[in-house]
């Protein structure tokens, strides 16, 4: 049975900058969902390691870094019936290359390194980002 979550997305500074913020949102809100909480914010080299952590060891991880504190982000806590799936499906694969047209990579970002939105990848990860972004 779906349940009510909470989950985590942030828009990245490549769609602030080419202001997508609003269009973004618009596709949020019109799934359903409901934006809870939402701050734009430039985030700090510390935060993002730790966000990353996980893919400290890959080839990209210092462009990675430096791409997420280039410029203003837009973090929210989103909530809804199945809110971590439902904003995964209408998110896209993380490569816009293999991201469906209608889905927000699919239509907003080009390339892998600067790919529009992130969103929590499961509840238990949802939990540990909105404290690590709103706590
Ligand atoms: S992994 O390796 O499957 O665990 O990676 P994943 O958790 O899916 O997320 C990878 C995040 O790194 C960002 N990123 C890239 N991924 C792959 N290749 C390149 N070159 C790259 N550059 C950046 C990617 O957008 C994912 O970010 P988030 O914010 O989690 O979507």
């Amino acid at each position: 049975m779906p349940a009510i979550e909470q989950t985590f997305i942030m828009i990245k500074p490549d769609a602030v900058r080419d202001r997508k913020t609003g269009q973004i949102i618009d596709r949020i809100e019109r799934s359903g969902l409901t934006i809870e909480k939402m701050e734009k914010c430039v985030l700090d080299e510390e935060t993002v390691k730790v966000h990353y952590a996980h893919l400290a060891d890959k080839p990209f991880f210092p462009s990675l870094v430096a791409f997420m504190t280039s410029g203003p982000v837009v973090k929210m806590v989103v909530s809804g019936l199945s809110a971590v799936s439902k904003m995964r499906t209408l998110m896209g694969a993380t490569n816009p290359l293999d991201a469906a047209p209608g889905t927000i990579r699919g239509d907003f970002a080009v390339d892998v390194n600067a790919n529009v939105i992130h969103g929590s990848d499961s509840l238990e990860n949802a939990a540990i980002e909105i404290e690590r972004f709103f706590g």
